[in-house]
């Protein structure tokens, strides 16, 4: 498949004599994409009923004719002013009960239907209106959802979907009293219309009721995303995307994937570093002009799988970002490097946010391709440099990695319900066994907790995977892969309580964790060889074999045939020692890489990337700051 760029552009914030020169300008620089149209309600309808298309039909020919292929987006991420009369109570509620206020974005409720009605209608009016037109190759639904926190609602349109949710998963009150344990502190229900939202109570709500929440409100996403693709697709059969973002995990984002064509996903890499990776000071100041080495391509990975193979980076990051705290210009070369990175994870298309920088508003000091007075910004040489390679390049096509890493956002949940420990993270858990398999020159594939087949893989992680099936128990059991299980997999049943027989619960695996405790972040458990345990520890009893212990001869990890059991969370040498050792014993090859620089290989390739912010020694030659090689395999082996 040829690879292909794009952009983010916004006709309406420029005078319509620009267009034509920014669709030409667009084209020469090699862009194939153009994704407009996803905050444009006030202009598309400025009072209700008054529709006002006829700039939008001028946009898109204007872009289309210049050789362009439009992205339309919904606008649904911003109801205009007048939507807030109409439904004042369609605003999101946060936990404090504080509606969120018009006056930027995303002030809706997912479980509002009024609101719902309205974007059923609008998306109605674009699809018709768009669904055959030639220039419209594609579609996004919404914009980002979960951005600033907009996922979970406390509204009242929120409690009352839930109790209907409620209804239905449990059928009856005194399924659910017994599900949740409500005999504890006399929190029996006699009706659902009794259950309130989980905030604002006097102590911490019971942890089976705000798991329920939080699934809930998942599913109130996906429907959302489901009402509009539904309506797309019976005007339309351009594919249909959702815009998804970095480490935001309040939803379950293969729920919402099953119903698109393509995922996308919005990439801020030196943002992220300053707000959402959750390095250490040293490492923001090595990587502050590069991004984190991994965040990115953990996603890349991630969404590879909630798109079931098809995905896209719909925003790239071209230069200085507004939000995060510290907001530095990357190092030269680091844009076509993000770009180089995402292709060789398999992104069909990589498309910069945005166009020209915008002189007003929220977003003023977001670089674009373009400066706000029209000149060239440096990002725009190096797309230019990707169009050039991209002509020379061989077709990127992905292999099935040996090594999968499990992620599900209902464990993410029910960490966050109760992490056991301040600042214990699936999220991180999950990352940071990514960031030791990729440190050895690994391909990683992600895979949602639904997979039941393993074939062609030699090594599976399924770190904290709280609750376990057990029909994903059986398929650990019965594949050929290494399975690496722990801390808490399948330490909770589906409504939270405690798995009893204890966790992990897998006949074929003799061990038991038998007692667990989270740890200060000044205490430490010394590994014997190196290494030490850092925050949850996890006390093992079993005759499986142990291959970690703790100085104290403690058991860390055990294993029965191909079921290995890691109970603790360790330190980065601790689990680099690790998972190197877990590697090789997998047969896997595995590389020694200088500092910040990283690989990745297709079925033709070996990628090399250098995030660090020195001139580095590889194999095949030196590589500065920010290059990138594409290694031939054929000349490898
Ligand atoms: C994304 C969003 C864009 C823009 C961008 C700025 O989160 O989808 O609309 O706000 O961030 O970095």
């Amino acid at each position: 498949m040829k690879r292909t760029l794009g952009t983010c552009y916004y006709p309406e914030h420029w005078p319509e004599e620009m267009w034509e020169a920014d669709a030409r300008r667009m084209v020469d620089a090699g862009l194939t994409w153009v994704r407009i149209g996803e905050f444009a309600w006030s202009r598309l309808e400025p009072k209700p009923g008054n529709l006002r298309f006829d700039w939008l039909d001028r946009a898109i020919s204007v872009l289309g004719e210049a050789g362009l292929k439009v992205v339309l987006g919904t606008p649904t991420a911003t109801p205009p002013r007048w939507m807030i009369t109409k439904y004042p109570d369609m605003l999101a509620v946060d936990m404090n009960g504080q509606p969120r206020k018009f006056g930027s974005r995303r002030h809706y409720c997912f479980s509002h239907e009024g609101y719902a009605e309205e974007c059923d209608r609008m998306v109605h009016l674009l699809a018709e209106r768009y669904g055959q037109n030639a220039h419209v190759a594609a579609w996004q639904a919404d914009n980002e959802y979960g951005c600033h926190d907009t996922t979970l609602s406390y509204s009242n349109a929120a409690r009352d979907a839930f109790r209907i949710w409620l209804k239905n998963r449990y059928g009856t009150i005194e399924a659910l009293n017994a599900a949740w344990g409500n005999v504890f502190w006399s929190m029996d229900y006699a009706a659902f219309d009794e259950i309130d939202l989980p905030n604002l109570t006097v102590t911490e709500p019971n942890p089976a009721h705000s798991l329920a929440f939080r699934r809930f409100t998942s599913d109130q996403v996906a429907r959302f995303n489901k009402r509009q693709v539904d309506i797309i697709r019976a005007h339309s059969s351009a594919p249909v995307s959702h815009n998804f973002m970095g480490r935001i995990t309040d939803f379950d984002h293969f729920k919402v994937g099953e119903d698109l064509d393509i995922a996308t996903w919005d990439s801020y890499p030196m943002g992220f570093l300053e707000d959402r990776v959750g390095a250490t000071s040293d490492q923001q100041r090595a990587y502050a002009r590069q991004g984190d080495p991994d965040f990115q391509a953990f996603h890349h990975d991630l969404y590879r799988a909630v798109g079931k193979g098809r995905w896209w980076v719909m925003e790239q990051q071209p230069g200085p970002v507004n939000w995060a705290p510290f907001n530095p210009i990357p190092l030269p070369g680091m844009v076509r490097l993000w770009t180089w990175e995402a292709f060789a994870h398999g992104a069909e298309v990589v498309s910069y946010f945005r166009w020209r920088q915008a002189p007003f508003a929220q977003e003023q000091m977001h670089a674009g391709l373009l400066r706000p007075d029209n000149a060239d910004a440096p990002a725009l040489e190096e797309v230019r440099q990707v169009r050039d390679e991209l002509e020379a390049a061989h077709d990127v096509s992905i292999p099935k990695a040996d090594v999968a890493l499990i992620f599900d956002y209902d464990a993410d949940f029910s960490w966050t319900v109760q992490p056991h420990g301040q600042g214990l993270s699936y999220f991180e858990i999950v990352f940071n066994t990514y960031r030791a398999l990729r440190k050895l020159g690994l391909n990683i594939d992600i895979l949602p907790a639904t997979t039941r087949d393993f074939s062609g893989r030699q090594l599976v992680f399924a770190p904290g995977l709280l609750h376990l099936p057990e029909s994903l128990k059986r398929a650990f059991v019965d594949t050929s892969a290494t399975i690496v299980l722990g801390p808490r997999t399948g330490a909770r049943g589906k409504d939270f309580e405690i798995s009893v027989p204890l966790p992990p619960g897998i006949l074929e695996l003799d061990v038991t964790v038998s007692r667990v405790e989270s740890l200060r972040p000044d205490m430490s458990l010394p590994l014997e060889g190196g290494g030490a345990v850092l925050g949850y520890f996890e006390e093992l009893e079993g005759a499986a074999e142990c291959l970690l212990r703790l100085s104290d001869q403690r058991p860390v990890a055990l294993q029965s045939e191909n079921l290995i059991y890691l109970g603790a969370l360790l330190d980065d040498v601790g689990l680099d020692r690790f998972v190197s050792r877990l590697a090789l014993e997998a047969g896997l090859e595995i590389h020694t890489l200088p500092d910040g620089v990283r690989i990745r290989e297709t079925e033709t390739t070996r990628f090399w990337f250098n995030y660090s912010a020195e001139r580095v020694q590889t194999p095949i030659g030196p590589l500065e700051p920010a290059g990138v090689f594409q290694q031939a395999l054929a000349d490898t082996f």
